[in-house]
């Protein structure tokens, strides 16, 4: 998408330049700003200011390299040189699981503990990354402990919804803008940064603190339901003989339903839901709310479930026993259109064929290379029809547009039986049987 933005921009600084720092460092420049991007991993600041993007996200190579050459985005590992560039810092550290289940926030507040002491006048501190209800709060109180006086920092919490692998779009074009604020002046200087967004039409809803927290953490608890829900129905088909992948497609006709996001198979993954139902229900069990803690612990355990479900029917389709069974995987990635492999489930689901003693070959079209690093003992294969070359089954694992695609006959011709689990419910079982393969999926007769 390209956006002529027009007029002078501001100084804004994104301190973590993770897949969502980075992202939206390069869209905020894409927006006519000046960004300055921080991040403590050297390795990666180098990476990206000389314009390589370290993760893959469609459309951000070529936007990081535009907006180098246009001189709008820089890269340091420097708070203080952060303090000194701009009265606008977004915070974009990680927010990752703490062994008990709640948010490790210590990123955040090593950021602002780095940044407090150098700020020179009033600024703006805008927090993207995910956190518990009451952080933004609670961070305003610590910096103003560390900060200088006059240098009257506030803080406000601009939530962020982007979705990988379509990351660029949603961060140039959201759905919607949501300011957390104690004051007026604060949204409208952020409405500022975002002016060209919202003069396109994109809503602008500002709330307090409080309420612009819980928006994300909602959000993805809505979303984690609505997918461990018709997960639970698939496994209630499965008892019954009945079909979830008709049943969904039925209940989505249903308006007040709809049928995004409803798709059975293996569930979510990834660096922000898992994590973030876990934070959302250690707050929920913190504040005495036992039903929503109850309710977010079980979707927590459904979704699981579709991992170790996956792996039985992979065992059952085998005909026992893994063990010395080739298995060929389409997809590694927790979701199509990223390299991401943070809590995938796909790969999780690798590990466990493995620990069975099957000979597991791995294909992404983008994700090999981070698959790898984290789980060397698996064998990687360039081409799909490389991962399933002699393999007893195939496992489509990742929703690739390109597996959908497949020639089940291309594919048939080099396995060394046509056995194939979909455990994504994207595959055309009618061309896959016709083609001659056993097709097999959760919640499925
Ligand atoms: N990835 C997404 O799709 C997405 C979407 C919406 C919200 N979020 C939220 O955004 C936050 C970041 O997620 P992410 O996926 O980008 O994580 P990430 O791990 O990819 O990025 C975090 C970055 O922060 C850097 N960092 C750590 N401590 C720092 C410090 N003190 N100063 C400067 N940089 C520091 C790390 O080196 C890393 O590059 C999380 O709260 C996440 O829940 C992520």
């Amino acid at each position: 998408m390209e956006i002529d933005a027009t007029g002078p921009g501001a100084s804004v600084t994104v301190i973590g330049a993770g897949y969502l720092g980075l992202t939206h460092a390069v869209c905020l420049a894409e927006l006519g700003h000046d960004v300055l991007a921080v991040d403590t991993d050297a390795r990666k600041v180098a990476q990206a200011a000389a314009g390589t993007a370290p993760f893959f996200e469609p459309g951000l190579q070529e936007l990081l390299r535009k907006q180098l050459d246009a001189g709008r985005l820089r890269f340091t590992t420097s708070h203080a040189e952060a303090a000194r560039f701009a009265d606008i810092h977004f915070l974009c550290v990680g927010t990752p699981q703490a062994p008990d289940g709640s948010a490790d926030l210590s990123q955040v507040y090593a950021a602002t503990d780095a940044l407090a002491p150098h700020l020179a006048g009033p600024c703006l501190i805008a927090g993207k990354s995910t956190v518990p209800v009451g952080t933004a709060r609670a961070l305003a109180a610590r910096i103003a402990a560390q900060a200088p006086a006059g240098a009257r920092a506030e803080v406000i919490w601009n939530p962020e919804f982007l979705r990988e692998g379509s990351a660029v779009v949603d961060s140039l074009m959201p759905d919607r803008i949501v300011l957390g604020a104690s004051s007026q002046q604060a949204a409208d200087r952020l409405k500022q940064v975002y002016a060209e967004p919202i003069g396109q039409g994109v809503p602008v809803l500002v709330m307090d603190l409080e309420t612009a927290e819980l928006v994300k953490m909602s959000a993805n608890a809505f979303l984690a339901t609505r997918l461990s829900f018709i997960n639970a129905l698939a496994e209630v088909c499965e008892a019954t003989g009945a079909d979830v992948a008709a049943l969904a497609g039925a209940l989505g006709y249903d308006e007040r339903i709809g049928g995004r996001f409803l798709t059975p198979g293996l569930g979510y993954g990834g660096g922000c839901l898992p994590k973030d139902i876990r934070a959302f229900g250690a707050v929920a069990a913190e504040l005495g709310i036992g039903s929503l803690a109850t309710v977010l612990t079980e979707v927590d355990a459904i979704n699981m479930r579709c991992r170790s479900r996956t792996v039985e029917l992979a065992r059952e389709v085998a005909g026992g026993s893994l063990a010395g069974r080739r298995v060929g995987v389409l997809g590694v990635a927790f979701k199509p259109g990223s390299d991401d492999v943070r809590n995938s489930a796909s790969l999780d689901v690798c590990g466990r064929l493995a620990a069975e003693g099957a000979v597991v070959t791995v294909h992404d079209p983008v994700a090999l290379r981070s698959a790898a690093l984290v789980r060397p003992d698996l064998q990687y294969a360039e081409s799909a029809v490389a991962a399933a070359a002699y393999a007893d089954l195939v496992l489509h694992l990742t929703d690739w547009e390109e597996y959908r695609m497949i020639d089940p006959h291309v594919l048939g011709a080099v396995v060394a039986r046509r056995n194939v689990i979909d455990a994504r419910t994207a595959l055309d079982e009618h061309r896959w049987r016709s083609a001659g393969w056993s097709f097999r999926a959760l919640g499925r007769p």
